[in-house]
């Protein structure tokens, strides 16, 4: 039961990749770089949820009533065989988008190598079925690119190579900031060598879809939004209440993935780092300045965990009346937790629910994250049926699974 780091659980390297793709347009600017590519017209709307920024009292029951399991998340025609992992779901214009990292695709009939790509975008075709995916930047009509642009020939000369490159890889939901648009974090590695690589902090995507064309644009407008003398807020959880994102990062250089640190911001604001407000748990007041730690700061941290974090995403449950963090431990046991809070900014309860141990493949799992606008109609509340999905290691490559929880 060793702690592991996510960079060291990427077994899947880039071999080669394939010419850019002819539908995507990419401008690039100095202040930003954006990309443009159609969303077919698959509907999976959900009505969201509008919490208070403080519920009480707890509701529901948090012990586990039933699982079930869907398998890979796959495209659905089976026209081509995809090996990615981490990645986050985001719901635009009633659509379901789910974003992956380091995908590489191969044919399925022949096994041919078809483009490799530091991360993807997909659809999901129905809410029912949870496994069923069509990718948008991996097709044979559009070619296969990035979803999220480079910034410029400083990341895009790497492009094709399996070594000195630059890794754009997110392991956390969107953070909705209407119906259209959203903004995501994605984490901003350079690998030195195949196996060697720094997190050099993270950075800011924004997608904007667009009704009427049926087009979304992909938009990098910072290639940092915190470098990693800060902490990558936004990567690790976030959640809107009343217009306001909280989002939330992992003090990995000197708490190990033990605490966590929050952010604000007005989601009209989302891209003016300005405007961001930092929450001191131990003042329990924002502060305007950006902390530059130097060492370990767990009284002013918003979660101060005895174990310490891998993945999790965090949403208001309607079915418990509460914020809910369900995560992956850093521990090898592939296995989702639950924490809660009546707040986002606390007391976060951390003493854990376990929920379910998920079965491993060649290796643990990891990547694991809740998404619960899926089930909400069958369920009829928010929170009682959750879809989980995590990385899962077969003998022949990494792919995304995907199970639904209900509780009781
Ligand atoms: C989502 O679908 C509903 C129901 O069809 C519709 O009223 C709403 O305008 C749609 N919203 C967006 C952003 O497409
Ligand atoms: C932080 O990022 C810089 C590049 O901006 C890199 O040189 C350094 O090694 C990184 N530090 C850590 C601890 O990864
Ligand atoms: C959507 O695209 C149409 C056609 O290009 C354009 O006229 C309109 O301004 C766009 N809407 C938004 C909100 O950008
Ligand atoms: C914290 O969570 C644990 C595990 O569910 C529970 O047993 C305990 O009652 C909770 N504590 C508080 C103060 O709610």
């Amino acid at each position: 039961m060793l702690p592991h780091s996510l960079s060291s659980v990427v077994l899947v390297l880039l071999c080669a990749v394939s010419s850019a793709a002819a539908a995507t347009t990419t401008t690039t600017s100095a202040t930003a770089v954006s990309s443009v590519f159609a969303i077919p017209s698959l509907l999976t709307p959900y009505v969201a949820t509008t919490p208070k920024l403080e519920v009480s009292p707890e509701s529901g029951s948090f012990s586990v009533k039933s699982v079930s399991n869907y398998g890979e998340m796959a495209y659905y025609a089976s026209t081509w065989t995809i090996y990615r992992d981490g990645g986050g779901s985001c719901t635009l214009n009633n659509r379901t988008l789910w974003l992956f990292n380091d995908a590489n695709a191969y044919t399925v009939s022949g096994d041919v190598f078809a483009g490799a790509a530091t991360n993807s975008m997909s659809i999901a075709t129905s809410f029912d079925h949870p496994g069923s995916l069509k990718d948008l930047t991996i097709s044979s009509a559009v070619g296969y690119f990035p979803a999220t642009p480079w910034w410029g020939t400083e990341e895009s000369q790497y492009a094709t190579s399996p070594s000195h490159r630059y890794a754009l890889w997110t392991y956390s939901n969107c953070v909705q900031l209407s119906s259209t648009s959203a903004a995501h974090f994605f984490l901003v590695n350079k690998f030195s060598s195949v196996t060697s690589s720094k997190q050099y902090g993270n950075t800011m995507v924004l997608y904007s879809m667009n009704e009427s064309t049926g087009k979304i644009t992909v938009t990098r407008p910072m290639q940092y939004a915190f470098q990693n003398t800060s902490y990558p807020y936004g990567s690790f959880a976030n959640v809107v209440v009343n217009g306001y994102a909280y989002l939330f990062g992992l003090d990995r250089l000197y708490s190990t993935n033990l605490d966590v640190h929050l952010a604000q911001v007005y989601t009209g604001y989302i891209s003016n780092l300005a405007k961001y407000r930092y929450w001191n748990a131990e003042t329990k007041a924002y502060e305007t300045t950006l902390p530059v730690p130097t060492a370990r700061r767990k009284a002013a941290a918003v979660i101060q965990s005895s174990i310490a974090f891998s993945t999790g995403s965090l949403f208001f449950s309607e079915y418990h009346n509460a914020f809910v963090l369900i995560y992956f431990s850093s521990y090898e046991d592939s296995t989702f937790r639950l924490i809660r809070s009546p707040s986002p900014l606390g007391p976060w309860n951390t003493t854990s629910v376990t929920l379910y141990k998920t079965t491993i493949g060649v290796g643990y799992n990891y990547g694991g994250l809740a998404h619960p606008q899926y089930f909400q109609s069958i369920a009829g509340i928010a929170g009682k049926s959750v879809m989980l999905h995590y990385s899962y290691q077969s003998a022949s490559g990494t792919y995304p699974k995907a199970m639904t929880l209900t509780f009781n």
